[in-house]
């Protein structure tokens, strides 16, 4: 990344933790590298927290996770909303001195029923309680897939991300791994690297946990019994 930063570069954008990737968690100390690196060359650090922020990773901000490391910009969107189509780009008073009023104009921009429900949905995500809830829902999960993974080697080979944006990398197809959960009446996500990923609701019980992982469990026999149908 050093040798691609040069005088014309004007910013590094990265996701701290990688959704559609395959929940690939950046960590601590790459992201303190990024920040000297952007520093150093006078390049902006932009997260893409689209899909890790807003309390998906257990703090508001999956960039808290690094000591000390903030970005210069911050896209933001999903959670924002709660569903509702509504996305926010956060500067720091130093990257934003050129958005004046008036020099970046969109229709629906700052509408007030988009900001109302922006409102209701950061008051909810700004509890701490609830990062304390993700903190233990994912933890819980955490430790069921690494069971998973010590039960079914052929088929779960990695357990990544962070907080509530999980993936299982897979040494069977992740699109047929889908399709097995999907029988089973849960929906999970496909991600890069052959991974399949879950990012359920921040407010998910511990009950509810427990049913997806004994649903992901059936998943990891089907898989298993169709790889060793076509060996
Ligand atoms: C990390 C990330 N960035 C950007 C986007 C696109 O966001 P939007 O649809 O709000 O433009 C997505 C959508 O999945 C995403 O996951």
């Amino acid at each position: 990344l050093k040798g691609a930063v040069g005088p014309t570069t004007a910013a590094i954008i990265v996701e701290p933790v990688q959704g559609e990737g395959g929940a690939r968690s950046l960590s601590e100390q790459s992201l303190k590298a990024l920040r000297q690196l952007c520093d150093e060359t006078g390049t902006l650090l932009i997260f893409d927290e689209i899909q890790c922020g807003l309390g998906r990773t257990g703090k508001l901000f999956a960039y808290e996770w690094a000591d000390g490391v903030k970005p210069d910009i911050l896209a933001l969107a999903k959670a924002l909303g709660g569903g509702f189509p509504v996305g926010a780009c956060v500067t720091s008073a130093e990257a934003g001195a050129g958005m004046t009023v008036g020099s970046h104009g969109s229709t629906y921009g700052g509408n007030p029923l988009a900001m109302a429900v922006a409102l209701a949905s950061m008051e909810e995500l700004a509890k701490p309680e609830l990062m304390d809830h993700v903190r233990e829902v994912s933890g819980y999960f955490t430790q069921q897939f690494n069971g998973l993974k010590d039960r079914y080697p052929d088929v779960v080979v990695d357990i990544r991300g962070k907080g509530m944006l999980m993936g299982l990398k897979l040494a069977t197809p992740n699109r047929e791994f889908m399709q097995h959960a999907r029988d089973q009446h849960l929906l999970i996500a496909g991600g890069g690297d052959n991974c399949v990923r879950l990012l359920p609701p921040l407010n998910l019980t511990l009950e509810e946990a427990r049913e997806a992982v004994s649903k992901l469990e059936q998943a990891c026999e089907a898989a298993r019994a169709k790889a060793k149908a076509a060996a």
